[in-house]
């Protein structure tokens, strides 16, 4: 073996095909696939027709002025994302249409119309104004996922008020140090949020963080779990109290295209938590057009999004795509398996939701459960279904297309990032052929490619880095107060005009795009490039493996070796005669290259909140050293677990 491989391997092969099912394409909200060619001719054109959708206090000047490695869209433009969000819904008549079907976790209801919300969110918008936030001033939110999240959000947009959304699942040192780089004037929390049946203390975690947190001046508390914490006067504000007798109406700013819509922290690899920025026409225009093309957006939908607002996922398609869109959606508060299973099929059932937008790793877990709680519930108005943050392997996608969708609903697999705002590769379901576990190709007016270590463009059927060659709307422009890290991180290392995603694909013959992973879950194993995610993906293609991580550890031999952490199905015995069966089951479905060389047995992977493995600790067991930071886990009790049973783990070869 030479160590002269360009790209990275890809070995596995996933060659089922699943056309749009007749009836869906007929009336798919896009069915000509010229659209592809029409928007590859003149991106520029294709997304101002998008941008044409929505409402514009001025015209833009110019669609897109780029100087690499910066972009702007729609320059000179002004608008407002509020009053595309509701006002122009209302004043079209469409004030009685369902905002969100709001389900708490106790299980308590409330229906909101898109009136009643633009009501909500002009009562807070005057409120903070009230309190002094002015345009240009930043707002923190740590709440739950209650209806008070996409309002609280909204009225800052209203104002001009950039707004950070923290995840109440976040430790109060998180959301200190969010708080602090973003020098956030106003805080709103809740007293706590519902979490299986338990209160999560935001009100306290709160109070933690601001007392180190010098820029805030006032801190908002909304009451919903009625849970005891310290209330300091002058600085805390009740929500109740603050809205009371607000007007219904509210002047909206008028914000340039290329404003601040947003920050939302997102972790880099290294260091501190990066705060991403959006901005309000590109990032409003893209979020609109994809939300509506890719899941196929029809009048009487009912939208569930099953992630929280304090995600990226939250942002563009619970809230910013959906409400452009006049979209009915479902919120939910609390855990899918609380009080058991079932809830989240409870929850289609009771909504008749018609489209669900979820993660692999909730997909899995639902496998993992069994069919039994789907099968517990009418879920015959879904007709479509959507997933996203991170590769899904092949069995969950045709798990998730039977159980779920009853063999009848497309599943759009979407790659995008948190600094992307929007999704770039992804199925248009009326017209895509599906392969499970690929996300297929870019949206139209997107351009991506796969280049080796020299930039140089790697043929149909390579590997290498995953890149975008031109701008789009959404793209975050910069990196909050820290713009070198941002021209570092993603627009240097092949140039200012080329942006470097961080994760690996492959391109199949027919130019479909086969996710990898981050850059840095890519092993090389005797001079071949393997993808963590494709050795996980054979794992859990075994009937007996419920969920499978794959690291590398230095071997002398081989460069890297493999380790493979596995949970097994109930009822299967983790000794050495199912290690080498799954050693040997990789070995059938990769090749010998990809065989496992140790297996570890787990009960459970550690997680982080946002369900993502965390492969660094694992590395940490694999390689037996200290482990690293374990507070961002939502899990931390599985750590030692692990560590216990990689020291009495099956012998390896
Ligand atoms: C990373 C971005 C985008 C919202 C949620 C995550 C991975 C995301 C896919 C997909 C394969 C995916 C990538 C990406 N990822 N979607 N469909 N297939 N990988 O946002 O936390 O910013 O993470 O998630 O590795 O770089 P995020």
């Amino acid at each position: 073996m030479t160590d002269a491989q360009p790209h990275i391997d890809a070995l596995l092969q996933e060659e089922r095909v699943f056309p749009p099912p007749s009836s869906f394409a007929e009336g798919a909200v896009v069915s000509d696939p010229a659209i592809y060619e029409r928007a590859a001719e003149d991106p520029e054109a294709f997304w101002a027709e998008q941008a044409g959708r929505l409402e514009w206090n001025r015209p833009w000047d110019a669609v897109m002025e780029w100087r690499p490695p910066f972009v702007k869209w729609f320059v000179g433009g002004t608008l407002n994302a509020s009053v595309n969000c509701l006002d122009r819904h209302v004043a079209a008549g469409g004030g009685d249409k369902v905002a969100y079907h709001w389900e708490g976790e106790p299980g308590d209801t409330r229906t909101i119309t898109y009136r009643e919300l633009l009501e909500e969110v002009c009562r807070l918008a005057n409120g903070l104004r009230s309190l002094g936030v002015r345009k240009g001033d930043r707002v923190n939110i740590y709440l739950g996922m209650v209806p008070e999240l996409p309002i609280a959000m909204l009225a800052c947009a209203r104002i001009g008020a950039p707004h950070s959304v923290v995840f109440g699942g976040f430790s109060a040192d998180s959301l200190r140090d969010r708080i602090n780089d973003a020098e956030a004037k106003v805080l709103i929390t809740a007293d706590g949020a519902w979490r299986r049946g338990q209160v999560v203390p935001l009100k306290a975690n709160a109070d933690e963080a601001v007392a180190e947190c010098p820029s805030i001046e006032h801190v908002i508390t909304l009451r919903r779990c009625e849970n005891e914490h310290a209330f300091t006067p002058g600085r805390d504000v009740w929500y109740h109290d603050l809205v009371a007798d607000q007007s219904t109406e509210c002047v909206p700013a008028e914000m340039d295209a290329e404003d601040i819509l947003y920050l939302l922290y997102t972790s880099g690899t290294t260091g501190k938590p990066k705060g991403i920025t959006h901005t309000t026409g590109g990032y409003l225009t893209q979020v609109a057009a994809t939300h509506r093309m890719i899941f196929d957006i029809k009048d009487d939908d009912v939208f569930w999004c099953a992630a929280d607002c304090g995600w990226v996922t939250g942002h563009s398609y619970i809230v910013y795509g959906p409400l452009t869109n006049h979209t009915t959606g479902v919120m939910y508060e609390g855990a899918p398996d609380w009080p058991d299973k079932d809830r989240w099929w409870s929850i289609v059932e009771t909504y008749r939701a018609t489209i669900l937008y979820t993660a692999p790793t909730a997909i899995r877990a639902f496998m993992r459960w069994g069919t039994e709680f789907p099968g517990k519930h009418d879920l015959s108005s879904i007709r479509l279904l959507g997933s996203v943050g991170e590769p899904i392997n092949p069995e969950a996608w045709v798990w998730y297309w039977k159980v779920i969708g009853g063999e009848r609903a497309p599943v759009v697999d979407t790659w995008w990032q948190t600094e992307t705002g929007a999704i770039l590769i992804t199925p248009l379901p009326g017209i895509t052929d599906l392969k499970p576990g690929s996300a297929t190709v870019p949206f139209p007016g997107i351009q991506a490619d796969i280049v080796d270590e020299q930039g140089d463009s790697v043929p149909l059927g390579g590997g290498g880095y995953l890149v975008l060659t031109r701008p789009w709307p959404a793209i975050s422009r910069t990196i909050w107060g820290d713009t070198d890290r941002y021209v570092e991180t993603y627009l240097s290392k092949f140039g200012p005009e080329v942006y470097v995603a961080g994760d690996g694909a492959k391109r199949d013959g027919d130019g479909y795009f086969w996710l990898l992973g981050r850059i840095d879950d890519v092993m090389n194993v005797a001079g071949h490039r393997l993808s963590t995610f494709e050795i996980e993906s054979a794992l859990v293609d075994d009937e007996k493996v419920a969920e499978a991580a794959v690291v590398s550890r230095p071997d002398d031999l081989v460069g890297e070796a493999i380790v493979a952490f596995v949970t097994l199905k109930s009822g299967y015995e983790g000794d050495d005669a199912m290690a080498a069966d799954l050693r040997e089951h990789v070995a059938t479905k990769i090749g010998k290259i990809a065989r496992p060389h140790g297996i570890i047995f787990t009960a459970d992977l550690p997680k982080t909140r946002s369900g993502k493995i965390m492969r660094r600790l694992l590395r940490d067991v694999a390689h037996g050293r200290e482990l690293g930071d374990v507070t961002t886990l939502a899990n931390a009790e599985v750590v030692e677990q692990i560590r216990e049973m990689s020291e009495s783990a099956p012998a390896e070869e």
